[in-house]
């Protein structure tokens, strides 16, 4: 046996003890667990929420703290992968969803509400047209599908490891589910690749989608100068950019694009500009979305969708985004983001652990392996199990969060949840070092 597998050896005994203390510290839980396993394939609807040995159900979520059916309260730091910005129970948005439900559950006809967020949303985030949907997966697919209708041309230039939705995966070799497209597969972060792959595939290439901090990959922020060579390139070769802003258009008032100074041609977003409910969207040009306009008749684009503009979902996001996340606001949040991930870091740097910490503003990733991480390569190589091993200690002291190591923060959280995840987090690094370190 190496080192390498003598630690992870090690690890492996660390995470079945910590998997039997959770065993049984949530019976109610693993019934419940049993229960949906009959109906649904691993008791699940939603991959991500999985983990083993089996996942907490919730029963209930305050501010920026949810508890389960077991009774055990806990931080908030998975934040609903960040679509559960304003936390469970912000007043304002429960004030619209209720004011909202006075006016009728669905109504089946325009409302006044959509007008007012689709307004501020083009505002903020620099479209001159959008289109809502349901979900950031399906405000993808009509900007791919969009930019295919638009240029007439069929590929689609993807980034390794992205992921733009259920159907959207850029693992390399593709996964089973996806949307049957055309990927070009590039490198993240690998300028002169996509240089190169946009030059050969000009003529059959429809866009260039990528996130400009990719999430699930890993917190990864792109590179600036490898985000101002794609919208140079793809410009020069008429193809179009899709910034996919699911994630990152919390970061700044006008999103990731904001930060670097990079406008697309399209963009998707979703997630918490919903309010905390089922949402997404597209927009971008006008010369592209306004093939949607009905009122051309049968040349129009069609784009359907019963729940796209549901007047409950409006309200509590556009009461969310111009009464609580506001310019001032986000900034703010992101500062305090940033001011966070210095703590962790800083917790990090004093035990001296092969542990490295990504992300940007409020959203943060912690791996488990030596830096610099700014390549999905780069990511896939933390150590998994020390993942497993921190989730499980991390929720054994009251902290929620992914068990990829995803961070979200969320806006109803103060000093005493800060402290409290820097705490956790310190024994952790504390109590484990030994297993951490480096082989
Ligand atoms: C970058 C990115 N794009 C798209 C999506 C898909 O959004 P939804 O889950 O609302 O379909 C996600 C979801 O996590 C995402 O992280």
């Amino acid at each position: 046996m190496n080192l390498q597998s003598a630690r992870n050896y090690d690890l492996q005994a660390a995470v079945l003890e910590a998997e039997q203390r959770f065993v049984t510290a949530n019976p109610k839980s693993k019934a419940n667990f049993e229960a949906a396993c009959k109906a649904m394939p691993g008791g699940n609807t939603r991959t991500v929420l999985f983990y083993a040995p089996y996942p907490l159900t919730i029963a209930k979520g305050e501010g920026c703290y949810v508890t389960d059916i077991d009774g055990h309260t806990y931080a908030d730091f998975l934040g609903e992968y960040t679509a559960g910005l304003y936390g469970h129970s912000h007043p304002v948005i429960k004030k619209a969803i209720q004011e909202g439900l006075e006016r009728g559950i669905v109504l089946g006809g325009h409302n006044e509400i959509e007008v007012k967020l689709a307004t501020e949303v083009c505002r903020r985030w620099g479209m001159e047209r959008l289109r809502f949907t349901n979900s950031g997966t399906e405000g993808n697919l009509m900007a791919l599908n969009s930019a295919r209708a638009f240029t007439g041309k069929n590929k689609i230039m993807v980034f390794e490891h992205g992921y733009h939705g259920g159907v959207l995966s850029a693992k390399p070799g593709g996964s089973p589910t996806n949307a049957p497209y055309d990927f070009i597969y590039c490198k993240f972060n690998d300028t002169a690749n996509a240089k190169k792959l946009i030059a050969e595939n000009a003529k059959e290439l429809a866009a260039v989608i990528i996130e400009p901090m990719m999430g699930g990959a890993g917190c990864l922020p792109a590179d600036k100068e490898f985000l101002h060579a794609l919208r140079d390139e793809t410009k020069k070769h008429g193809v179009l950019l899709i910034l996919d802003e699911v994630v990152t258009s919390r970061l700044a008032p006008g999103g990731a694009q904001q930060i670097y100074g990079v406008k697309p041609d399209l963009m998707s977003f979703g997630k918490y500009i919903g309010g905390g409910l089922t949402f997404g969207g597209f927009g971008g040009r006008a010369d592209i979305m306004d093939n949607f306009d009905p009122r051309l008749g049968a040349k129009a684009w069609p784009h359907a969708g019963t729940f796209n503009q549901n007047q409950l979902t409006m309200s509590a996001g556009y009461a969310g985004i111009s009464q609580v996340f506001t310019e001032e606001a986000c900034v703010a949040f992101n500062k305090k983001g940033e001011g966070f991930r210095a703590r962790l870091q800083d917790i990090v740097k004093k035990r001296s652990l092969p542990v490295t910490l990504t992300g940007m503003g409020s959203v943060t990733m912690i791996h488990f392996c030596e830096g610099p991480v700014k390549t999905p390569d780069d990511a896939n190589k933390s150590n998994t199990l020390a993942r497993d091993l921190m989730h499980l200690d991390m929720l054994s002291r009251g902290i929620y969060m992914t068990r990829r190591g995803m961070v979200n923060m969320s806006v109803p959280m103060g000093d005493k949840e800060f402290d409290a995840f820097a705490s956790a987090f310190d024994t952790f690094l504390g109590e484990r070092s030994a297993l951490l370190q480096k082989a």
